[in-house]
């Protein structure tokens, strides 16, 4: 895999050092620099196949992401396909300037701390900072948010089912127990006035899952339940971060605090 990454990584440098084109391209890229602070709304910039955002998001970034899952490709994935990162992103940013502002940022500059993808940052590695345009990126950024990735197979990357080890609990470090104790505490009869509060909660918690999730000390089949008891409850956790109402902030809250709870059934 590292092969590859690097592979991939040799060939970016030689397309970027690929001149010809570039002068159009620099004219190009400036025009839309003078617009940069203000989205672009007409759909077809960023959907339509044909489209420069489109276009931009196949050259660079398609070079290591898939579009959709291919079971058929999947022991030759090195990124997790673009409509999981997608499915990632919009439920934590549904608006649209906040979703941009976020791929941007971490596409250029990736960090453990801004992922939202911690399963792919372990399966794959964090993905490498690349130079790239300003104002390219945020045409590929507001591409991936209103592109229709369509259904993509259900697939799995890994086995889906909570389980135990041989009938026994899986047995964790302290400090990841101690972690989600202090998870549960934290969600235990949460009661806030402001919409923040609760938002910021579930970004907190999330932060913690994370830190267990990207924890080196847990490999094949242990991370692959941690993996599975965290893929569980992210749906709670990305609609709290996102959530717009108190009424919908306390069902996220007392349904993942219920699943929370479980977490003791299967590790210790
Ligand atoms: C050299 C390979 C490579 C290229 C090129 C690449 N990516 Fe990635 N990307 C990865 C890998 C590996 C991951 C999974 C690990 C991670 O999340 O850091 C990833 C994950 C992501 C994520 C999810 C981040 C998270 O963890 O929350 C976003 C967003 C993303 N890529 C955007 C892009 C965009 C936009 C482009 C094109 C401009 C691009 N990537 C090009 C390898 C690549």
């Amino acid at each position: 895999m590292k092969i590859k990454l690097f592979l991939v990584i040799l060939l970016i440098g030689f397309i970027s050092c690929n001149a010809p084109k570039k002068n159009k391209e620099n004219a190009s890229s400036q025009s839309i620099t003078k617009e940069e602070t203000t989205l672009h709304k007409e759909a077809d910039i960023t959907t339509h196949p044909q489209s420069k955002g489109y276009k931009l998001m196949q050259q660079k970034c398609y070079i290591c992401h898939l579009e959709v899952p291919d079971p058929s490709k999947r022991d030759q994935m090195i990124a997790p396909p673009m409509l999981r990162v997608q499915e990632h992103y919009k439920p934590t940013y549904p608006n649209k300037e906040e979703f941009v502002k976020a791929v941007m940022a971490f596409t250029k500059n990736p960090s453990e701390e801004k992922t939202l993808m911690p399963g792919a940052v372990k399966k794959f590695n964090l993905m490498p900072k690349l130079p790239y345009d300003d104002a390219e990126l945020q045409l590929i950024a507001e591409t991936i948010y209103e592109h229709e990735f369509g259904q993509a197979p259900k697939m799995k990357m890994m086995a889906s089912v909570l389980q135990l080890n041989n009938g026994k609990k899986w047995v964790l470090e302290k400090e990841s127990i101690q972690q989600i104790n202090t998870i549960i505490k934290k969600t235990t009869h949460f009661k806030a006035t402001n919409i923040e509060a609760y938002q910021t909660l579930g970004k907190a918690v999330f932060n913690d899952a994370k830190t267990i999730m990207l924890n080196d000390a847990y490999k094949d089949e242990l991370f692959d339940q941690i993996h599975n008891f965290f893929a569980g409850i992210e749906g709670n956790m990305h609609a709290l971060m996102a959530v717009t109402s108190i009424n919908e902030a306390e069902k996220q809250l007392t349904e993942l605090n219920k699943k929370l709870q479980d977490f003791h059934n299967y590790f210790e």
